[in-house]
C-alpha cells in the first residue's frame, strides 16, 4: 500500500490529522484509534465505537453481499442501469467504457497531479481507469463495504498507485483540501444523506478541483419507475441538483443525460 496516503488521512475519530506514522500496526497518534478489518490490502478506517453501520436501504445491503460484489461490474451494473435508466443509457453507462470516458475527461485527469478519490468505489472499475490514466498519481478508492473492497483489492492489485480504504462517505476520513478530484460514479442516490456528502467532498477537494458524479434522473419507463420505488432508490432532476450543488458553493455546473442516467460535473471555486 502506498505510504503516499499517511499525509492526506485524518483519523475517523477524533480528526487528527496524519494521525498514523505507518501503514501497519499504527495507531492514532492523538487518540489511539486502530484501523480495523482483516484483509491486508484495505485500510479500514471505520470507528466501531458507534457500532457496525447499517445498509440504508434494499440496494445497499445487496451491494454487502460477496456474491453481488463478485459479479457486479459485468451483470449487476449492466443489468441495473438498463432497468432504472433504460435501454440506451444501459449500453452506454452500464457496460462502464462510454461512463468511464466521461468521467475521466470531466476530472481532467491529463491537466491536473491528483490526488484522486474515487469515492464508492465499488469493485474498482473507476478506480483502476484513473491509475492507468495517471500512473505517478495516487488513486484512494473508499467504499463502505467489506464485499466489494475485498474484489477491488483482487482487481486493482497490479496498480501499485491505488490505496483502498474503507470508510463512510458521510464523514470522509481525509484532510480539508486532499484531492485534486473527486469521481463518484452511481453511488449517490444509495447514501441516507446526500447533502452531508457533498459537503464532505467540497471539504476534501482542492480550490479548482472537478466533482465528477453520476446517478439516476427520472426512470424512461414505470418498470424502471417501480423498481426503482422497491429498492429505495432516490432520483436526482438535473435542476435540484444544480441548484443544490450551488447553494453548498460549488460552480460550473454541467451535465449529460444519457437516458434516465445522469453524469454531472462541479468545480470548487
Ligand atoms: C451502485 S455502487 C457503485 C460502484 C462504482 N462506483 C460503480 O459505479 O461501479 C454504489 C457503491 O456505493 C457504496 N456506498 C453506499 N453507501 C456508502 C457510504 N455511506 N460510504 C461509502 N460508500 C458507500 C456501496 O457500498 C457501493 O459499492
Amino acid at each position: 500500500m502506498d505510504p503516499a496516503v499517511l499525509p492526506i488521512l485524518a483519523c475517523p475519530r477524533c480528526k487528527a490529522e496524519a494521525p498514523f506514522k505507518r501503514i501497519r500496526d499504527s495507531r492514532c497518534s492523538t487518540c489511539g484509534f486502530e484501523p480495523g478489518g482483516t484483509n491486508p490490502h484495505v485500510l479500514d478506517l471505520i470507528d466501531h465505537t458507534a457500532g457496525e453501520p447499517t445498509a440504508a436501504n434494499t440496494e445497499q445491503r445487496l451491494m454487502e453481499s460477496d456474491l453481488v460484489a463478485r459479479i457486479y461490474d459485468r451483470f449487476w451494473r449492466p443489468g441495473f442501469v438498463r432497468l432504472l435508466a433504460g435501454a440506451g443509457a444501459g449500453k452506454a453507462v452500464g457496460g462502464l467504457s462510454g461512463e468511464l470516458f466521461i468521467h475521466k475527461h470531466g476530472l481532467s485527469i491529463d491537466d491536473r497531479p491528483g490526488p484522486w478519490l474515487d469515492l464508492s468505489c465499488g469493485p474498482g472499475a473507476f478506480a483502476r481507469a484513473l491509475a492507468a490514466a495517471a500512473p505517478g498519481a495516487l488513486v484512494v478508492g473508499l467504499d463502505i463495504s467489506r464485499a466489494m473492497l475485498d474484489i477491488a483489492a483482487q482487481r486493482t492489485g497490479g496498480y501499485t498507485n491505488v490505496v483502498l480504504v474503507r470508510g463512510d462517505a458521510h464523514a470522509l476520513p481525509f484532510v480539508d483540501g486532499a484531492f485534486g478530484g473527486v469521481n463518484n460514479a452511481g453511488a449517490l442516490h444509495a447514501y441516507d444523506d446526500p447533502e452531508l456528502v457533498f459537503r464532505e467532498i467540497r471539504r476534501v477537494l482542492r480550490p479548482n478541483g472537478h466533482y465528477v458524479g453520476s446517478t439516476f434522473a427520472e426512470a424512461p419507463t414505470l418498470l424502471g419507475r417501480l423498481a426503482a420505488r422497491a429498492a429505495g432508490i432516490r432520483r436526482f432532476e438535473p435542476s435540484e441538483l444544480r441548484a443544490w450543488l450551488q447553494r453548498i458553493g460549488f460552480a460550473d455546473y454541467e451535465d449529460v443525460r444519457l437516458g434516465g442516467a445522469l453524469v454531472f460535473r462541479v468545480r470548487r471555486p
